[in-house]
């Protein structure tokens, strides 16, 4: 179910919050007595119209509740006796008390870190009988959304493991995959880090019909927070009727990657910067260009094996022939083609233009990687500051320069008009890079066209078929 925390200051206001929360498909609303400017919840508990977990939550909990212990105690008991569906008590402060007919959650929370032995810490939770545990720690990367996506798993109760912070999100969203009894989410101001609003794990995660047998596929890198994954594949899913779900798994370590994946049990994951090299060297097989590249893009889970590919390097091979025939009427055979960059994304797209006969110039902004990858190639390499020498007629920036920023990785007087541009960023969609090449004459192909083709490729490793058509187009519209 989902949870609203609602963190109000008055009465009508908590009230008007809970009916909102209501329409945008919350299944409880937790009153956060501690927001409250004067701790009175009659009212609220007369005309809630959402079952109601009452929480005063204590300062030393990382609550507002600044009153005194015995007041706050006597709070929840006057709300559990009148007419609370649920009271929440801190594990560190638990007393019994008379609570009628009000169900018991027992809370745990560190905003800090996720701390070691939280599974010693469940089990003594657990032996206070409660109707529901609640254990929410802030996940500070992958590793400890791992551990904390298993411990919900195994909890020796019903209840709820919430991974606060950016890098928790897949647990906030699948918890009903692992178990969870509930997430906690917004409406209105966020009472915890990393809380998702109501609406949008209703309508873009459609989490009330997420079951165990839900399959998980993910987006990892890092940043991953501009990702139009989730909104792009869980809608193809939906509309294919496939009972999948599309997160993003913010990594911050490669390393983790496969840590990371068995703990959310992925079925596929969408690897993005800076870890499809990192991911390339961790998988259990590869295809053919995936192994030449370097670099993967797509893995694929198959009965517990990681399979590999690079569904990159074709996308950036069919959006740059696309252009290319636009402007010259015809492909990229021996056209001078500078790919900025030499992280996984230039390693893909450069291998993909070798392949289609363009002579590849890389730069980079460290040297060295320009100069390793333009060897192995058997292509050519410029300076960082000197990419006038490449003479590009095609030019593809696959450096993260540019996302979610007004900057370009290339200097706007290089442009010429018989020039073809490629951007792999796509968030903002019409980049520096893209406005001056299209300023200059250029034709260029955007990151939404290079994201939407290597995500249909990915699409077609999973699941075995593309996005339908209409979607398609859809998204080239409106992403
Ligand atoms: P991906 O796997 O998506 O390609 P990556 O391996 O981290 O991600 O590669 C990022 C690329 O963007 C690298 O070529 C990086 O250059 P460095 O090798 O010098 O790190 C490039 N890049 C990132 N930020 C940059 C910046 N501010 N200026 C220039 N290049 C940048």
């Amino acid at each position: 179910m989902i949870v609203a925390s609602i963190a109000e200051p008055a009465p009508d206001r908590v009230l008007a919050r809970m009916d909102e929360a209501k329409r945008a498909g919350a299944d409880v609303a937790e009153v956060r007595a501690d927001f409250l400017e004067r701790p009175e919840l009659g009212e609220i508990l007369a005309r809630k119209t959402l079952p109601a977990i009452v929480t005063a939550r204590a300062s030393w909990e990382g609550g507002r509740w600044r009153g005194n212990e015995d007041d706050r105690i006597a709070l929840l008991r006057t709300a559990a006796l009148g007419g609370a569906d649920y009271v929440d008590v801190e594990f560190k402060a638990y007393k019994d008390f008379e609570r009628g007919k009000a169900a018991l959650i027992v809370s745990y929370h560190d905003f800090e870190k996720t701390p070691e032995k939280l599974e010693s810490i469940a089990q003594k939770m657990a032996a206070l009988d409660p109707a529901a545990i609640k254990i929410a720690c802030l996940a500070r990367g992958a590793a400890d959304l791992a551990r904390l996506v298993e411990l919900q798993k195994n909890l020796p109760r019903p209840g709820a493991v919430v991974a606060m912070g950016e890098a928790g999100e897949a647990l906030r969203v699948m918890y009903a995959r692992y178990g969870g009894m509930m997430t906690y989410a917004s409406i209105g101001e966020a009472t915890a880090p990393g809380q998702l609003p109501v609406g949008e794990l209703v309508q873009a995660y459609r989490v009330k019909s997420v079951d165990d047998g839900t399959k998980v596929y993910a987006v990892v890198g890092d940043p991953v927070a501009h990702s139009r994954g989730p909104r792009v594949f869980n809608r193809v899913f939906h509309e294919l009727g496939i009972n999948a779900r599309y997160v993003r798994v913010r990594l911050d370590d490669g390393a983790l990657f496969r840590d990371v994946a068995a703990a959310l049990e992925l079925s596929g994951a969408s690897v993005t910067v800076p870890h499809k090299e990192a991911v390339a060297a961790r998988l259990d097989e590869a295809d053919e260009a995936a192994k030449a590249i370097g670099a993967v893009n797509t893995v694929t889970v198959l009965e517990g094996r990681f399979i590999g590919t690079n569904t990159d390097a074709p996308a950036a091979a069919e959006a740059i022939r696309e252009a290319a025939k636009r402007k010259w009427s015809h492909g990229v055979y021996g056209m001078r083609a500078l790919v900025l960059g030499a992280g996984g994304a230039a390693r893909a797209i450069a291998w993909a233009l070798r392949a289609e006969g363009a002579r590849v110039i890389v730069a980079n902004r460290t040297f060295d990687r320009a100069k390793a990858l333009a060897e192995e190639l058997r292509g050519e390499y410029v300076a960082w500051d000197r990419l006038i020498e490449a003479r590009a007629q095609v030019v593809v920036n696959a450096t993260s320069v540019g996302l979610g920023t007004d900057e370009s990785p290339f200097p706007r007087e290089l442009w010429k008009k018989d020039a073809v541009a490629l951007d792999c960023v796509y968030v903002p969609r019409a980049t520096r890079f893209l406005r001056e090449a299209r300023e200059a004459g250029a034709e260029t192909a955007d990151g939404v066209e290079m994201y939407l083709r290597q995500a249909n490729l990915q699409l077609q490793q999973w699941i075995g078929r593309g996005m339908p058509t209409e979607l398609l187009k859809e998204f080239r519209a409106t992403l």
